[in-house]
């Protein structure tokens, strides 16, 4: 059975389309179509999009625009902004764009108003990383804190820290260290950093319950106390959607900051989960990243399709993914401050999509996300390139760059984009053989090989904000048109559950008899009998 015989009947017509060998040249494209270029281009505030180089056309689009209004797309969006319960199997909204809303539209859930929560968390959130940054709230003995340890893992880190790394700058007013890994060579490299007379600790954790993150903060704090601070915990601020886990954790109250269960943890970086970005930058700047997301918001909502940016990214990716079996899709950030971007879509995208079963428990009989990966250009090209050029698989590629740097070295600039258009160029028009020897076929590239391209005017909050707010939108369009529940994630609980009964074993409890061999033997190589 073919995909296309397993998917719902309104895809059909594309797959015919594709299947009848329709619109599957690039180059043939931009040769039919003079206005290509400008017509697959999208402009908003600073970003640009451009879908050119992807095998979006007129027919598809005629195709994308019937696919949607018979999928039912439009009501699933409406329902998102509206606050519907469109988490099923945890019973929640998914109302992370009410926290950068102006006038959230969900007025109360469960009974609580909306607007009313935010501003009062946003409120608090604000002073207290004023409180820090003015110095009116002093370390151990009377210093400011110059270090801060920012210990979350998953939704918890990977938003802020990519944030903090993408608008790092001299002026930032602490030396941030962010802390996943329970592997403890982590906690020690950013240990050795630090005074813990001037080190504020800083606990990310939606549930309060993660052991990685708790861990670490433990044995955090026992470092500040070896190291003669009196009281470590007044050096610790939380930042949960359990405050009552924090308080029994020894938090005190004015260090807990809030945020609602309705917000998913890897959209999270906009409530209390971003306090070490406005630590390091400042309520303006958190303001800005905001503003840069409640646009995104609003084209998302009201935009038409044909120019609905995060709408049309996420149908291309389905088509690649769904339609032509594409297995995974590469993101290449062509500026260093990027760097951290592939790992932060990793947990958006493969956390929120890479599900087995539809939105009603039905098995999936399509393929679910794509396995997204990437790597900082131009690093990569010395590395991956290789087989993004002439390796057998389809990879759809994304390249994002910025036209004005930070830095004032205009000859490094030149050179960088120089490498990043050239990429895209490369992976479309390939290389036909010359006919000139025994390598001729080696020397050649097949071309035609899709990808996007984002351009920011610079790298401010602002455009930042908007730029990870698309992802956020194209994440839950494309998981939406596969059919699955995009805001759960069931798939990471048995290995904690498994890796909870071998830390019973480990500390002389039984179990691991329940193993397979295998891993019973892992167990005995370290731990014996
Ligand atoms: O393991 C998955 C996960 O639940 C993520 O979804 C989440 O972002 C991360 O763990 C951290 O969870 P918490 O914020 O509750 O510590």
């Amino acid at each position: 059975m073919t995909i296309a015989a397993t998917l719902p009947a309104y895809w059909t017509p594309l797959n015919d389309h594709i299947t009848a060998e329709q619109d599957t040249d690039l180059l043939a494209l931009f040769d039919d179509d003079e206005e290509r270029a400008n017509k697959y281009a999208f402009t908003h505030g600073s970003l640009y999009f451009d879908l050119s180089k992807t095998h979006i056309s007129d027919s598809v689009m005629e195709h994308f625009e019937r696919i949607l209004s018979e999928s039912g797309f439009k009501a699933a969006l409406k329902r998102l902004f509206t606050g519907d319960i469109v988490n099923l199997s945890e019973n929640r909204p998914a109302l992370h764009m009410a926290l950068r809303a102006k006038n959230p539209i969900a007025a109360t859930v469960s009974g609580e108003p909306v607007a009313e929560r935010i501003k009062a968390e946003r409120d608090r959130l604000y002073a207290l990383a004023e409180a820090y940054r003015s110095g009116d709230i002093r370390a151990d003995g009377g210093a400011r804190y110059s270090h801060v340890i920012f210990i979350g893992i998953g939704g918890s880190a990977l938003g802020p820290e990519l944030v903090l790394s993408a608008l790092a700058s001299d002026e930032a007013a602490f030396d941030i260290h962010t802390l996943s890994n329970v592997d403890a060579h982590a906690l020690q490299a950013i240990l050795v950093k630090c005074d813990p007379h001037a080190t504020l600790l800083v606990a990310a954790s939606k549930s309060f319950t993660t052991l990685e993150t708790l861990m670490n903060v433990e044995t955090a704090l026992k470092w500040m106390e070896a190291g003669g601070v009196m009281a470590p915990k007044q050096h610790l601020v939380a930042l949960t959607a359990v405050p009552e886990a924090a308080k029994d954790f020894g938090v005190k109250d004015d260090n807990i900051l809030t945020f609602a269960k309705w917000v998913g943890g890897r959209f999270s970086l906009w409530s209390a989960i971003g306090f070490p970005i406005v630590l390091a930058h400042g309520t303006d700047a958190f303001d800005a990243l905001l503003k840069g997301a409640e646009a995104m918001d609003k084209h998302f909502e009201s935009v038409e399709p044909r120019a609905n940016i995060p709408l049309l990214a996420a149908f291309m990716d389905v088509y690649y993914s769904v339609l032509l079996g594409a297995e995974s899709r590469a993101t290449f950030p062509y500026d260093q401050r990027l760097s951290l971007l592939p790992a932060y879509l990793q947990q958006v995208e493969m956390e929120s999509n890479g599900k087995g079963v539809t939105e009603s428990g039905e098995a999936l009989s399509w393929p679910s996300a794509p396995v997204l990966w990437g790597g900082v250009g131009t690093d990569c090209q010395h590395a991956v390139f290789q087989l993004m050029h002439q390796g057998t698989h389809l990879i759809p590629a994304e390249f994002l760059a910025v036209k004005t740097p930070a830095h004032g070295e205009d000859v490094h600039h030149k050179v960088l984009l120089a490498n990043c258009f050239a990429q895209s160029a490369a992976l479309m028009a390939g290389r036909a053989p010359d006919g000139d020897g025994p390598l001729d076929m080696a020397k050649s590239f097949s071309g035609n090989r899709p990808s996007t391209t984002i351009l920011l005017d610079a790298l401010t909050p602002e455009a930042l904000g908007a730029l990870l707010a698309f992802y956020e939108h194209r994440t839950f369009a494309a998981g939406t048109l596969v059919g699955v529940n995009v805001f759960d994630q069931m798939g990471v609980e048995l290995g904690k559950e498994m890796a909870l009964n071998i830390s019973k074993a480990q500390n002389g409890g039984e179990g691991m008899e329940a193993f397979d061999a295998s891993t019973q033997a892992l167990f005995k190589r370290v731990f014996g009998e």
